[in-house]
């Protein structure tokens, strides 16, 4: 650790407080088990009523935000989240090649660290893990243990169209989660499959994290905030929220009592070719199993994802 790559100084304090919060940077693994050892708290699940039975201070609570960066106000809602909940907030920034297949967008994905750091200091973030592609693939990525989910979690809807992309997530997520041994982990709904593969991957793999889904947070218009709408155009910035309107239809419907076929059909009718869509689904799911529904029934989730020209957006409703 040397202190001009490690650490940044910022006024991160609530309004009106004087007071400083440092927000740390560590990119390398040996420093970050470094760092989490010192933190002396053991890594349970329940980590809060632990620490509550010992009464110990000394045992903190750590909340875990992994993200690709390009951070936005849906990230930061989570960041907010671990704030709330926990004694200490780690936030990771890595573009995991891993989950990208070689056509996707790897290589313009974008980058926007300074930006990212300043946004995470003002939250009062505590550490930043920012490594490198080495870092955590010292072989490659294409010679590490993989983990892969089990069917249809990782081969439905999203796992359809990106067949490599959930083996790639949950790979990466449980290293991340085994350095930085978080006892709760904040994921939005933004990506509802990926929560659902996260959520397995903890039950299934006995990691002691807590896992919390975030609702979504959107723009003023309903477009849901992602680090892709930056590739969107002027007058695609402005058609997309027609993933949201077509969203909001099926639900719309589904509360009239109109049945799945009926609603998702008409739903379809809005991502118009001519304006640039290519739909590539609209499904209405189970709410855990992400099993195809005929009927609407509770839990259940309404998910898309369509390419509005070069690029792919998803979306979907939670109907608990
Ligand atoms: P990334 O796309 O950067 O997203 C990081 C986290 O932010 C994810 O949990 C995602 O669901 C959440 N998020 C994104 N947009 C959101 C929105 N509008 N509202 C609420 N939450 C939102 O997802 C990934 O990175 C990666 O796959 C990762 C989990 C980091 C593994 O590489």
């Amino acid at each position: 650790m040397t202190d001009t790559k490690t650490s940044a100084t910022t006024s991160a304090a609530p309004a009106g407080s004087k007071e400083t919060v440092r927000t740390q940077i560590i990119e390398s693994l040996a420093d970050l088990r470094a760092w989490r050892a010192q933190t002396g708290s053991l890594w349970l699940k329940g980590q809060k009523a632990a620490k509550e039975t010992r009464g110990g201070a000394d045992s903190p609570r750590i909340g875990f935000v992994p993200t690709m960066g390009a951070l936005h106000q849906g990230h930061l809602e989570l960041v907010k989240r671990a704030k709330a909940d926990c004694d200490v907030v780690v936030v990771s920034i890595f573009v995991n090649p891993f989950q990208f297949a070689p056509h996707e967008d790897f290589g313009k994905y974008p980058r926007t660290f300074e930006n990212d750091l300043k946004l995470l200091s003002e939250m009062g973030c505590d550490l930043v893990f920012y490594p490198s592609e080495k870092e955590i693939y010292p072989r490659g990525k294409d010679s590490i243990m993989a983990v892969v989910p089990p069917s249809p979690l990782n081969d439905t809807l999203e796992g359809a169209f990106r067949p490599t992309f959930f083996r790639g997530v949950a790979t990466v997520v449980l290293k991340l989660f085994n350095l930085v041994q978080p006892h709760v982990a904040f994921f939005g709904e933004k990506d509802y499959q990926q929560l659902q593969v996260v959520k397995a991957l903890v039950e299934d793999l006995d990691v002691p994290v807590e896992i919390i889904g975030v609702p979504t947070v959107r723009e003023t218009d309903g477009l849901a905030m992602s680090s892709r709408n930056a590739y969107l155009g002027a007058t695609e910035r402005t058609e997309a929220t027609s993933l949201y309107k077509a969203l909001s239809l099926v639900k719309t419907m589904a509360d009239a009592g109109k049945d799945v076929a009926e609603a998702t059909a008409a739903a379809s009718l809005l991502l118009k070719e001519e304006e640039g869509w290519t739909l590539q689904y609209l499904s209405v799911c189970h709410g855990k199993s992400l099993a195809p529904l005929t009927q609407f029934q509770k839990p259940y989730v309404i998910v898309t994802a369509a390419k509005l020209g070069e690029v792919r957006l998803i979306d979907n409703i939670v109907v608990p």
